[in-house]
């Protein structure tokens, strides 16, 4: 049975030594929904050991697909896909359930999912994914908080995204990999997870160019039979909230395992605020010097700076000297975090999608609550700089997205514990 946890933070500790950085969330997910669209089964590496890839995991045992998962390694057996609906409770755990809509369409012209849930940053609309499905030739049904979609073969189709949006693209790949003709995706997201994404389907079997780019061309092929294993990038959101954790304590850190490509957004902008950083092949070093600067930051889709960063650099830049304005692009919601922040003695004002953050000294421990999973980053960060102890509840939106995300700081230096409520 699962408990009500708190983290408890003592903050004043400057952090050193090195970290490992785990596989991407953002990645794994799409990943394991691609796996639906092969007739062998998969070897997925680095499988980082979250709730959210739990969630998938289940996801894709109740439509009939096996499921064997061994510390970092998981092998999927799609062969005896029995189910094509995902349980609403599934759905509404995870937005990224989602995902196995464009590979169930693809493979088995149908699929019925609930309006999936997620981190509430915003209303999150679905429309970009069925518009797509919608020009393969699907039929969809989109009422009572249910998607159903059929469709007798799927026709490659020419597709106009009005927003580069990451599991739209990732979808109407997914689906387009067995669609009959050519599939041409434009003002596609270019994230990392969908070059990772094409780089798996391809080992798969499937003929996709162009991921990276914001023009994917996807030639469908009749079945993806290769019997593949594949290890998955490492997560450059878990790298940037290193490397602020790094910087807010006035660290120095190694963290491995990073493609420093990933996060020159991050790196760049800390470099700005007098962040030292040396990028070496598969890893980064991150020192601070003395005080930082007030920088602005506007989030974008890749290669801006991506807004699963802003709730940390909120806070880094609530301790930095002068006023910075962060513009929130991406989600209209994301400032769940400020409340908190404030809690904390955070200066910060919010003008529409701004946020205007006038530094202040110190920041001060409190009770916080996480409401989100970066917002909830964003708090451990500040509770590791903190005078006196942070007591942060809502401890189990961390657990989606960070792998041992307490154990991994205190091997760093943090005085930071789990405890029951
Ligand atoms: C993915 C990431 C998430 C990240 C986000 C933006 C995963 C599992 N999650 O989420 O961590 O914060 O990208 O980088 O990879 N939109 C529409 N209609 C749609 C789809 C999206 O209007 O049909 C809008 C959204 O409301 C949002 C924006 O597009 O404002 C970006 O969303 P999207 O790129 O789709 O994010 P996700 O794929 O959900």
């Amino acid at each position: 049975m699962s408990c009500v946890e708190r983290l408890q933070i003592t903050g004043g500790v400057r952090l050193t030594g090195s970290v490992r950085i785990n596989g991407a969330k953002n990645a794994i997910l799409p990943l394991l929904a691609g796996s639906l669209l092969s007739e062998k089964s998969v070897v997925l590496e680095g499988v980082p050991s979250l709730i959210d890839v739990k969630t998938m995991k289940e996801a894709l045992e109740s439509l009939g697909v096996r499921v064997n998962w061994r510390g970092d390694t998981m092998q999927i057996d799609p062969s005896g896909i029995s189910s094509l609906e995902v349980p609403p409770t599934l759905a509404r755990r995870m937005r990224a359930s989602n995902l196995v809509m464009g590979p169930l369409l693809g493979r088995c012209g149908r699929f019925k999912v609930s309006y999936p849930g997620g981190c509430t940053i915003g209303s999150r609309p679905m429309d970009l994914h069925l518009k797509g499905f919608k020009a393969f030739g699907a039929v969809i049904e989109d009422n009572h908080g249910c998607i159903a979609a059929a469709a007798a073969g799927l026709q490659g189709a020419d597709i106009h995204l009005d927003f580069p949006s990451v599991g739209a693209t990732e979808n109407i790949m997914m689906a387009a990999t067995l669609a009959q003709g050519t599939t041409i995706i434009r003002n596609a997201a270019r994230e990392p997870e969908i070059v990772e994404l094409q780089n798996f389907l391809n080992k798969l079997g499937a003929r996709i160019q162009g991921a990276g780019l914001d023009t994917i061309r996807i030639d469908g092929v009749k079945k993806l039979d290769q019997e593949i294993s594949h290890r998955v990038i490492p997560d450059r959101i878990e790298t940037g909230t290193f490397m602020v954790a790094a910087a807010i304590t006035r660290g120095e850190v190694l963290i491995n395992n990073v493609i420093p490509e990933h996060i020159e957004a991050v790196t760049a902008k800390l470099r700005e605020t007098g962040v030292s950083i040396i990028e070496e092949d598969e890893r980064v070093i991150v020192a601070v010097p003395s005080n930082w600067k007030a920088v602005d930051i506007r989030t974008m889709p890749f290669p801006g700076f991506p807004t699963d960063m802003q709730p940390q650099m909120m806070v880094f830049l609530s301790l930095a000297q002068g006023t910075s304005i962060i513009t929130e692009n991406i989600f209209e919601n994301r400032f769940r975090h400020v409340g908190e922040l404030r809690r904390m003695g955070a200066q910060i004002r919010l003008e529409g999608r701004s946020a205007v953050i006038t530094g202040v000294p110190a920041l001060t421990g409190t009770v916080v609550e996480a409401t989100d999973l970066r917002a909830g980053a964003a708090l451990v960060l500040g509770g590791l700089v903190a005078e006196n102890t942070t007591s942060i509840e809502g401890v189990e939106h961390l657990d989606r997205g960070y792998e041992n995300f307490e154990s991994r700081l205190r091997m760093l230096g943090a005085q930071i514990c789990r405890e029951p409520i």
